[in-house]
């Protein structure tokens, strides 16, 4: 099981870009700010909160949730951009969540970061934290990289029909496409969705 602490610590951060998700700020561009809803947008497994940071400064109140003591720590030491603030915990614990309510959610490899076995139950947390009508907005990892037989994950890519049938009990699929712009590398590997609460 990845130590994701140790990796922040060691420094194996692949994923860490030092800037948010292209396809966030596309979606920030293209579609209508609505899909946010009112309230609190939260974003789990947000590591350093570069994506956090995008939503606050676009005037929506953002909290960032990683289970990593030290993605925590070095996402509070940004200086304050907007409505942001950021928690260590657990998306998938059910303690965490008691209670908790929120407008929408962004995901960007939190769901491809943990273990396949547990993507109903990822669900489940969107379900249970989010309002009627939120929307789960996210880019999810379809295209594996050149990953050879040994390959154990994280990352672990997904299929469309998959992610369908995954929040298909609580969420209908709104809109979907495969972003123009990505991180160099993920290029056409990545699709975003929204998926609005029932
Ligand atoms: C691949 S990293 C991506 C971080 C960030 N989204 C980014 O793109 O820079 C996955 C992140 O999810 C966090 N994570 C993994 N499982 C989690 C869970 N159950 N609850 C909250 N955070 C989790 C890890 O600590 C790590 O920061």
């Amino acid at each position: 099981m990845t130590d994701w602490n140790e990796r922040y610590l060691k420094g194996e951060t692949p994923w860490e870009k030092g800037n948010p998700a292209p396809p966030l700020l596309e979606l920030l561009e293209k579609v209508d700010s609505k899909i946010w809803g009112g309230g609190v947008v939260l974003v789990p497994g947000c590591g350093t909160g570069h994506d956090v940071r995008a939503l606050a400064k676009r005037g929506l109140e953002a909290l960032g949730l990683d289970l990593a003591e030290e993605a925590f720590r070095r996402a509070h030491a940004h200086p304050n951009v907007g409505g942001e603030s950021y928690e260590v915990g657990d998306f998938l614990d059910a303690e965490w969540r008691k209670g908790k309510h929120f407008s929408a959610i962004w995901e960007h490899t939190c769901f491809c970061a943990i273990d396949p076995a547990r993507r109903e139950d990822y669900a489940k947390a969107c379900a249970e934290l989010i309002i009627p009508s939120g929307c789960l907005v996210g880019v999810f990892f379809l295209t594996p990289y050149d990953l050879d037989e040994e390959w154990t994950g994280p990352p672990f890519p997904s299929e469309v029909e998959e992610l369908d049938s995954v929040f298909s009990p609580w969420f209908e699929r709104e809109m979907a496409w495969v972003p123009e712009a990505a991180y160099p590398g993920r290029e056409g590997r990545e699709w975003l969705a929204v998926y609005r609460r029932k």
